[in-house]
Order: structure tokens, then C-alpha cells, then sequence
């Protein structure tokens, strides 16, 4: 099963988010793709499975959800508070997203971390509360430029990851997605070593942690319909987080069929 995932971020208006999805499904029923559940995966086994998941601005839960309803892709929110109600003026309800038809938060983007100043120990808290809703949870983590280049990226890993998923329930569902922060809106994607490798020791930290053999790892940053089919290869990467190429639906298109 690939999770081919679209981060909008602040971009896009209900209308323009309806139009993608009218777009997207057009170009994916020309190439025989589909978007219902039993056409698409009919006679295929589980390792050729794909997931289209999309994670639009909060105003645009709306016309996102009526757009995939009826089709087997999914959606969520691109952050959430670590309640789920109360007097928290601004903050985006995972409570909300659920009853509104979401399945899915992304959790620790490397804009959350930085720009808003989020700790692995809030985002911990938040993760809690999307696993007891019954929700999927999507942990980002990754490493800026210049950990990296003083070769610290494995030990800022394995602490994003001990403390992201310190309140984390080891049965319930969880996708990780390694984004080199140095990556994303970048152009410069990580060379097909450094995913090998970084994806590896994310599995390998995992496992150590308790988790499960299966938990998806996905890469993001920089993904392109031009870098796809050779990211895809690489053993333990389970699909990718997709900034800028997912607010195309042809690029996202052809990302989705690549992968
Ligand atoms: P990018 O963003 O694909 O534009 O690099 C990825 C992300 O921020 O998740």
C-alpha cells in the first residue's frame, strides 16, 4: 500500500479546491485509475494499493469533504489543538475534523515546529487526542540543513521521534513522514542514498520504540512527477507528502500513478 499524501498548506478557496477535484478525477478515470475503492483495487494485492489523501486548509474542510465523498480518497487537517473543545480562540478542532468526515491529522510539520514554535512534547499531546479519536495520525519529522551537515540527523530523528510518539498508543493507527526540512519548497530534493539510508534507520528507531514492523513511512519533500519512480523504489518508503506538486492535479496525477 502506497499513501500518496497532498499538503496544501495555505493555499486554495473552496471554489478552487472543488475544481481540483473535478480536474483530478478526470485525469485519473482517462488513465483507468479510478477513484472508487472496489474499481481501483479490484484483482490488484495489497502492495500494489494506493491512498490519495488530501490535507487542505481548515476552510476548505468543507468542499473538500463533499469532493471526495463517494470516492475512496480520504482528507484531514493539517494541524490540530490538543483538545478537542474549549476556549482556545483560533485553534483547529480534531473532534470537528472527525465529525465532519476527516480521517486523517498531520501532526509536527517542520512550518508548525518552526514557524509556530510547536515541542515534540505538544505535539505528543496532540497525537494522543487524535489516536483516541479514532483518527490517523501523520508524525513528520526531519532534519534541518546544518544537522545534517554536522552529521546529527540520526540523533534529531530518534528524539523527534521518542518524544513526538512518547504519549502514542502502539496499537492504534500511525503513519510517520521523514521530510528533510532542507527539502521541502526547496527544489532540492534528498539524493536516492539518503532516503535509503535515513528511511532505514526511521524504521529501525521504530521498531526499537515498540511500534510495528508495517507502520508506514512516507517521504516528502520536493516530490515531483520527475523524481517519483525512483523515490518509490526505495525499500521502506511507503509513499510521499507532497507540498507544491500536489496543487496541480496533474502533477499530483502523475505522482499518484508513478508511485
Ligand atoms: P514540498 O513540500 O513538496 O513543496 O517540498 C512538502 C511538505 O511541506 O510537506
Amino acid at each position: 500500500m502506497k499513501i500518496i499524501a497532498a499538503n496544501w498548506k495555505l493555499q486554495k478557496n473552496p471554489l478552487e479546491a472543488r475544481l481540483f477535484f473535478t480536474s483530478l478525477k478526470e485525469k485519473l478515470s482517462a488513465t483507468g485509475a479510478g477513484h472508487s475503492t472496489n474499481e481501483k483495487n479490484s484483482g490488484k494485492n495489497n502492495s500494489q494499493q494506493k491512498k490519495l489523501v488530501i490535507f487542505p486548509s481548515s476552510t476548505c474542510f468543507e468542499s473538500v469533504a463533499q469532493a471526495v465523498a463517494g470516492t475512496d480518497w480520504e482528507w484531514g487537517s493539517q494541524n490540530c489543538y490538543s483538545e478537542g473543545k474549549g476556549a482556545f480562540t483560533g485553534e483547529i478542532s480534531a473532534q470537528v475534523v472527525k465529525d465532519m468526515g476527516g480521517a486523517w491529522v498531520l501532526l509536527g510539520h517542520s512550518e508548525r515546529r518552526t514557524l509556530f514554535h510547536e515541542s515534540n512534547e505538544f505535539i505528543a499531546q496532540k497525537l494522543a487526542l487524535v489516536q483516541s479519536l479514532g483518527l490517523q495520525a501523520l508524525l513528520c519529522i526531519g532534519e534541518t540543513l546544518s544537522e545534517r551537515e554536522s552529521g546529527k540527523t540520526n540523533l534529531v530523528l530518534k528524539e523527534q521521534l521518542q518524544k513526538s510518539l512518547s504519549q502514542a498508543d502502539q496499537q492504534k493507527a500511525l503513519v510517520i513522514a521523514y521530510e528533510p526540512v532542507w527539502a521541502i519548497g526547496t527544489g532540492k530534493v534528498a539524493s536516492v542514498d539518503q532516503v535509503k539510508e535515513t528511511h532505514q534507520f526511521v524504521h529501525a528507531t521504530l521498531l526499537e520504540l515498540g511500534f510495528s514492523d508495517r507502520l508506514p513511512i512516507l517521504y516528502g519533500g520536493s516530490v515531483k512527477p520527475e523524481n517519483t519512480q525512483e523515490l518509490t523504489k526505495i525499500p521502506h518508503v511507503d509513499g510521499f507528502l507532497i507540498g507544491g506538486a500536489s496543487l496541480d492535479p496533474e502533477s499530483y496525477s502523475q505522482i499518484y500513478l508513478r508511485s
